[in-house]
C-alpha cells in the first residue's frame, strides 16, 4: 500500500484519501472514482510539479498496473482522461521515472504516451483531455522548432566552455515551465532591460508582464531554450521582449546599452564569472544596476555529494543515465548527503536533475570568492540580499552593523548557519554615474 508522506497533506486531500482506499490500481475501481475527485487528480497529475518519492511511487504504480490491465486485452478508455493527465505529466517532466524493460511498449498509442512523447496526433473528438495532450507532445514542440531559427543572433560562440554548455541547454532547455502568476503590475517604469542567460524565458517573461512599457533584451546560448520561451511569449501575449542568441561574453556585439541588468543562475555556468560580469558591465549604462545571482557552496553539499556519486557510477548525462542515478539517489540510505537530494523539486525533473547534478561548468562561491568577484569589477556593490528573518537574526549577532552590505560579517553569520542564503547569493551592482 503506498503511503504519504506529510509534505504532500497539502495536495488536493479528495483525490488521494480516496486513491489510499483503493486495494489496487483496476480500472474499473479508478474508473468508479468519484467525479470530483477523479477531475483532481488528473489535474494535479498534469499541472504540478511533484516533490516526494511517495507521490512518484504512486505514479508508477498507476501507470504500471493500468498498462498491465491493457496488455490483457482490457480497455483503458473508462481512464482516458487519467491517461491524458499521466501523459502530460511524463513529457512536461521529461519521463524522469524508471520503468521496467518493455513496461512502455504496448498497442495502445495513449498507453505508450505515458512513457515517451506521442508519434502523432490523437484524435480529438471533442475530447479536452487528448486536445490538450496532443498540444502539449505535439503542437507545442513543432511551433518552438518553428522558432528556433528566429532571434537575432550575436554571431559564432567561441568560448569552449561556453560551447559546451550551450550543448547542455540544446539537450535539455531549462527551467519546463508553462504557469506564471503575476500579482501586479509597474506601467510607471520604463527604459531598457537585459536578461542575460533568459533561459527559457520565465524570467523576462514574468519581468515583462510587470513591466509592461519596460524594452526587455532577453540573451541565452540555447536555441532550443528560446524557441520555448518565444512560444510562452506568444502564449502570454507579450510583445516588449527581443530575443537574442548568443553567448553574453558577447553581448557589445549588439550595440545598445541597459538602465538595468539582471542575470540569475548564469555566471556559475562560464569559464571565467568575472568575464561574464565584465562582458555585462560593459553594455550597463552609468547609474544603472544589474542584479546577479551565483551558486553559495555552502548549500550546495548534497548537490555536491550528487556530483560526486555520479563521477563514481560514470554515469552519463542522458535520458536513460539520467533515470538511472535517479533510481540510485532514490534507494540510498537517508543519511547518505546525495539522498537529500530526493528532497528537492528539482529531482523530479529530467530537465532539472540534469541542470542540478549533470552541469558541464559550475562553479560555487564562497564569501571571499563572491567578494572577490565584486572588487574585480568596477562597479560599485549596492547590497547582497537576504530573507527577513535572516536580517533580523544578522541585526542580534552583529548590533549596529551594514546588513546590506558587510559581506565581512555576513561570512561569519553564514559559517554559524551554513546554506542560509539557500539556492542563490543575490548581489546588486551600480555602474558608477
Ligand atoms: C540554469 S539556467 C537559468 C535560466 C534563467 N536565468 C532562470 O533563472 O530561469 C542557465 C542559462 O544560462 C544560459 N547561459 C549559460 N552561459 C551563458 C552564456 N555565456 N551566455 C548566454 N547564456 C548563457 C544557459 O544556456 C541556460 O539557459
Amino acid at each position: 500500500m503506498v503511503t504519504y508522506a506529510s509534505e504532500i497533506a497539502h495536495w488536493p486531500a479528495l483525490a488521494l484519501e480516496t486513491l489510499q482506499t483503493l486495494p489496487n490500481f483496476a480500472i474499473a475501481t479508478l474508473a468508479a472514482l468519484p467525479d470530483e475527485s477523479a477531475i483532481i487528480l488528473r489535474q494535479v497529475i498534469a499541472d504540478e510539479r511533484l516533490s516526494n518519492l511517495e507521490f512518484e511511487h504512486l505514479l508508477t504504480s498507476l501507470r504500471r498496473s493500468i498498462r498491465e490491465q491493457v496488455a490483457m486485452g482490457i480497455s483503458a478508455a473508462p481512464v482516458r482522461p487519467l491517461l491524458c493527465g499521466l501523459a502530460i505529466q511524463g513529457y512536461r517532466h521529461g519521463y524522469p521515472f524508471q520503468h521496467a524493460p518493455g513496461e512502455d511498449e504496448s498497442s495502445d498509442p495513449l498507453m505508450r504516451a505515458c512513457y515517451a512523447p506521442l508519434e502523432e496526433e490523437l484524435p480529438e473528438d471533442g475530447d479536452p483531455w487528448i486536445e490538450a495532450l496532443n498540444r502539449v507532445h505535439i503542437r507545442e514542440p513543432l511551433r518552438q522548432d518553428d522558432l528556433v531559427l528566429t532571434p537575432k543572433s550575436l554571431g559564432p560562440v567561441m568560448d569552449a566552455v561556453s560551447r559546451r554548455v550551450r550543448a547542455q541547454y540544446e539537450e535539455h532547455p531549462y527551467p519546463h515551465w508553462w504557469r506564471q502568476g503575476i500579482t501586479n503590475v509597474a506601467p510607471e517604469r520604463t527604459g531598457t532591460m537585459l536578461v542575460a542567460g533568459c533561459g527559457t524565458g520565465q524570467q523576462p517573461i514574468g519581468l515583462a508582464q510587470h513591466f509592461p512599457n519596460m524594452q526587455i533584451t532577453a540573451v541565452d546560448l540555447s536555441r532550443a531554450s528560446l524557441g520555448y520561451a518565444m512560444m510562452r511569449a506568444e502564449d502570454f501575449g507579450i510583445t516588449n521582449i527581443d530575443w537574442v542568441h548568443g553567448d553574453l561574453l558577447d553581448i557589445g556585439r549588439l550595440g545598445k546599452t541597459f538602465d538595468t541588468i539582471t542575470c540569475v543562475g548564469v555566471l556559475h555556468h562560464m569559464r571565467d564569472p568575472a568575464a561574464g560580469l565584465k562582458a555585462l558591465a560593459a553594455v550597463l549604462k552609468p547609474g544603472g544596476d544589474i542584479k546577479f545571482a551565483v551558486y553559495p557552496k555552502s548549500s550546495r553539499g548534497s548537490v555536491v555529494a550528487g556530483i560526486a556519486l555520479r563521477g563514481q557510477l560514470r554515469v552519463a548525462p542522458t535520458p536513460d543515465g539520467i533515470r538511472a542515478f535517479r533510481q540510485v539517489v532514490a534507494s540510498l540510505p537517508p543519511q547518505h548527503a546525495a539522498r537529500k537530494l530526493a528532497k528537492s523539486g528539482e529531482f523530479y525533473s529530467l530537465q532539472s536533475c540534469r541542470d542540478m547534478v549533470f552541469d558541464e561548468q559550475e562553479h560555487r562561491f564562497d564569501m571571499p570568492m563572491l567578494k572577490a568577484l565584486i572588487a574585480g569589477s568596477d562597479l560599485e556593490f549596492v547590497l547582497i540580499q537576504s530573507a527577513p528573518k535572516m536580517q533580523e537574526m544578522f541585526r542580534n549577532m552583529f548590533p549596529g552593523r551594514a546588513v546590506e552590505t558587510d559581506l565581512d560579517a555576513w561570512q561569519e553569520f553564514e559559517a554559524k548557519y551554513p546554506g542560509c542564503f539557500r539556492n542563490f547569493y543575490r548581489v546588486i551592482m551600480r555602474k558608477p554615474a
